[in-house]
């Protein structure tokens, strides 16, 4: 093992300090006893600092310097109307003094909660958000580009940030995240066997994977899919081989040696829309532990976790390092539909 295999090939990448390091790693002691076996160690990166916490200001701190260094003084990234992502963006923004623009969908789904959850919270840090309708033929990126066009008419210098954070050099966050798990990891007692984590745009799995190498782990990454549709498997392969390059590292081992697998199954009926394993996983989290996971994202990879050890994919005697990812104020979204 290469414990310090990701920091020492940062070179000069610029990085804002945004997140509250290390973030805890906790032995879930009672929730391993509730499954029967593999000791669950928890990345609590819900508890990074900014906004409500969250892995997107991992992320962040590598995007927003590159704003900086580049000149830019507005920073547009989209999301859904709940976007734990938009969120954290437009509190980073505020706090190092750019305004900020949310490209926004989903203006009319129930789960919008406009004045509710992050929605609530993108408003209170004094972000603009422009929502759009995608059933109006007006993509995301399209959404973004408008939004551009019109700062730069007014003299302003927009950054753009793809969705969810999910380029090489926001990946980058991730690749040191598993660093700094790894260390307290050893800590605790021992490696991790497997890596499990919720993957919506790629970005964080993808950092994970290229940590994984970097730091010569024989650990494997398990992605859990929470989107269900698109091109997950190529997207986070693509921010793996930019972020390995951006690291010096060979990209081109990502293709096919890596140790990963998206994990299908648990996105339920859809991104976004509760299902039944998601909710027992939040509870069960809640009332062995005492964490909330977020209905979206986390609550359906701890509904993997749990899956994966009946299916008998997790050994009984693993250690498995499950990376808590926030996502806390999409609760408050739901409200009604989780309560029992
Ligand atoms: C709470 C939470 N967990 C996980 C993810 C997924 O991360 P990624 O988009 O890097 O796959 C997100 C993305 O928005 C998120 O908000």
């Amino acid at each position: 093992m290469d414990p310090l295999g990701v920091s020492r090939r940062l070179g000069g990448l610029p990085r804002v300090s945004l997140c509250h390091l290390p973030t805890p790693l906790v032995v879930a002691e009672r929730l391993s006893q509730d499954l029967g076996g593999p000791t669950v160690l928890i990345k609590r990166d819900d508890l990074t600092g900014l906004a409500a916490g969250g892995n997107k200001l991992r992320k962040l701190e590598f995007l927003l310097a590159d704003a900086r260094r580049q000149g830019c003084d507005h920073i547009i990234t989209c999301g859904a109307a709940q976007s734990n992502h938009a969120c954290q963006t437009a509190a980073a923004a505020a706090a190092l003094g750019m305004a900020c623009t949310l490209v926004l969908w989903e203006p009319t789904s129930p789960n919008t909660g406009v004045g509710r959850g992050n929605v609530l919270l993108d408003d209170l840090v004094g972000a603009k958000a422009a929502f759009i309708d995608p059933a109006d033929g007006v993509s995301r990126e399209d959404g973004m580009e408008r939004e551009a066009e019109r700062i730069r008419a007014g003299g302003g210098r927009p950054y753009v940030i793809p969705v969810g954070g999910s380029t090489g050099l926001g990946s980058v966050g991730y690749a040191l995240a598993l660093e700094e798990a790894i260390l307290q990891c050893e800590a605790t007692g021992g490696l991790p066997d497997k890596i499990i984590v919720a993957c919506g745009s790629g970005g964080t799995a993808a950092g994970l994977l290229v940590g994984v190498a970097a730091l010569e782990l024989k650990a494997e990454v398990l992605a859990v899919d929470v989107d269900g549709e698109g091109s997950l498997r190529p997207d986070t392969l693509r921010c793996a081989r930019e972020c390995a390059e951006l690291l010096g590292m060979d990209p081109s081992p990502w293709e096919e040696d890596c140790p990963w697998e998206l994990v299908e199954g648990y996105v339920g009926p859809g991104y976004g829309a509760l299902s039944e394993a998601c909710v027992e996983a939040i509870r069960l989290v809640a009332q062995t532990e005492g964490l909330f996971l977020d209905p979206v994202y986390s609550g359906k990879a701890m509904a993997g976790l749990i899956g994966l050890v009946e299916e008998g994919w997790i050994g009984r005697s693993e250690r498995v390092l499950f990376v808590h990812t926030g996502g806390l104020p999409g609760l408050f979204a739901l409200g009604p539909q989780l309560a029992s």
